[in-house]
C-alpha cells in the first residue's frame, strides 16, 4: 500500500515558527510531525510515501536525503506552484505512478488511529473514498460531514459558518482514495479535496466515513501544537511516549525544567524556569529567564519572562523582558 502525505502548506497559523521551518517538519515528541505521520503508516503496512511538497520542499529531503523514514521508501513531489488539497494529491499520486487503493494524510494531523481498520472498512462498503471522522466540540474550523447510519456520507460541508455544522463529526485528516478520484480531478489548477472533489463523490453516494474516539489532534496552531507535545509526556497517547528532557539537551543543574520538552541541542541556564512548555533544538534559555506555556526556537534572554508566547528561530526576547501572549519576532511585521 502506498500513501501521500500533504506537506505542502505555508504553515500560516504557526507563525513565527514556520517562517523558517515547514510545520510538518515542527518537532512532536521530539521528531518531525512527519516522521510521526509515516511510523502511524508504516505500522499499518504502508511500503512507500510520497510527500506532496510545495512550500520549502529542501527541509524535507535535507532531513531524509537518503529517501527513506522509518523504514519506508520516500518519493518527493514538488510542485511547480501550490496546487491545494486534491490539486497536490492528484500531481503526487501521478508523479509515483499510484494507480491502486491508497492513503491520504494531512500533514499536520497525530492521531492514534489504526490506520488499517480504516482500510479494512473501506473494503468492506462500496466507497471510492472513505474518511477517517473525529468528535471535536466546535467543528466550524473543520470539513464536517452528516452520516447516515450505514457510514454513508450524506453531506460534508468545509468549514461552516458557527451554528450551521449538520454535526459535530469532522475531517479527521486521513482518508483511502481509489484510483478513480484521481480522475475526478482537473489538471493544471488548484483544486480543494474538501470544497471540490468530496461533494462530488457525495453526490454519487460512494463518500464513506469512519469515526473514532482514537486521540486525535491537528497541530495547526501554537496552542494545540503545545498540546501536541505535552500529550507525549503526559501518557495520554495510546503507545507513544516522549522523554521530556531528549539526551544531548544542556539543562543547567540549576535549572528547573518542570512537565516541558526539551530537545537536543537546547541549551536551558542557570536558575532559568521553564514549565508547560516545548525548547525546540535551537532554543537558548539564558540564566535566570523563565519560560511558561511557550513554545522557543530561538532565544529567551537573562532574567526574561515569558508566558503563552512563541519565539521563531529569529527571535530573541530581550534580556528581562517581560512577554505574555507575543509572537516573536511578529509574524505581522516579518515577510
Ligand atoms: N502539497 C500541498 N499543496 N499541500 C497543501 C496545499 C497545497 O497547495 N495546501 C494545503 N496543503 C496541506 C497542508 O500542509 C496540510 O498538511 C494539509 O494540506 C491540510 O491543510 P491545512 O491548511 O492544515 O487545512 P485545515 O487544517 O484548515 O483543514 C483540513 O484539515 C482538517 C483536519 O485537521 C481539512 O482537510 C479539513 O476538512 C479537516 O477537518
Ligand atoms: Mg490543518
Amino acid at each position: 500500500m502506498r500513501a501521500v502525505v500533504l506537506v505542502g502548506g505555508f504553515g500560516t497559523r504557526l507563525r513565527p515558527l514556520t517562517l523558517t521551518t515547514p510545520k510538518p517538519m515542527l518537532p512532536v515528541g521530539h521528531r518531525p510531525i512527519v516522521e510521526n505521520l509515516v511510523r502511524m503508516l508504516a505500522a499499518a503496512g504502508v511500503s512507500e510515501v510520497v510527500l506532496g511538497l510545495g512550500f520549502k520542499p529542501e527541509p524535507f529531503i535535507a532531513a531524509f536525503p537518503d529517501g527513506e523514514c522509518a523504514g519506508v521508501r520516500l518519493h518527493y513531489a514538488v510542485e511547480p506552484e501550490p496546487l491545494d488539497t486534491a490539486g497536490a494529491i492528484k500531481f503526487a499520486a501521478e508523479h509515483a505512478g499510484i494507480d491502486d487503493t491508497f492513503v491520504v494524510v494531512n500533514g499536520d494531523v497525530l492521531t492514534d488511529l489504526d490506520v488499517s481498520t480504516l482500510i479494512a472498512f473501506h473494503r468492506a462498503t462500496s466507497a471510492e473514498a472513505t474518511i477517517h471522522l473525529t468528535p471535536v466540540e466546535d467543528p466550524s474550523a473543520y470539513g464536517v460531514v452528516a452520516l447516515a447510519a450505514d457510514g454513508r456520507v450524506e453531506r460534508f460541508v468545509e468549514k461552516p459558518a458557527p451554528g450551521t455544522a449538520p454535526s459535530n463529526l469532522i475531517n479527521a485528516g486521513t482518508y483511502v482514495l481509489e484510483p478513480s478520484v484521481l480522475a475526478r480531478i482537473p489538471a493544471g489548477r488548484k483544486v480543494s479535496i474538501e470544497r471540490e472533489t468530496f461533494p462530488s463523490i457525495v453526490a454519487d453516494g460512494r463518500l464513506f466515513a469512519m469515526s473514532t474516539d482514537d486521540y486525535w489532534i491537528d497541530t495547526g496552531r501554537p496552542e494545540p501544537y503545545l498540546r501536541a507535545n505535552l500529550d507525549m509526556i503526559d501518557g495520554v497517547r495510546r503507545t507513544l511516549r516522549a522523554d521530556a528532557v531528549e539526551e544531548g539537551a544542556r539543562v543547567n543543574a540549576s535549572a528547573r525544567v518542570a512537565h516541558s520538552l526539551v530537545s537536543r541541542g537546547a541549551v536551558v541556564g542557570a536558575d532559568a524556569v521553564v514549565e508547560d512548555s516545548v525548547l525546540l533544538g535551537t532554543a537558548i534559555v539564558e540564566d535566570g529567564a523563565s519560560v511558561r506555556g511557550s513554545v522557543v526556537m530561538g532565544r529567551v534572554g537573562r532574567t526574561a519572562s515569558i508566558t503563552d508566547t512563541v519565539v521563531g528561530a529569529d527571535g530573541r526576547v530581550d534580556d528581562g523582558a517581560v512577554l505574555s501572549h507575543a509572537f516573536v519576532p511578529d509574524p505581522a511585521a516579518a515577510k
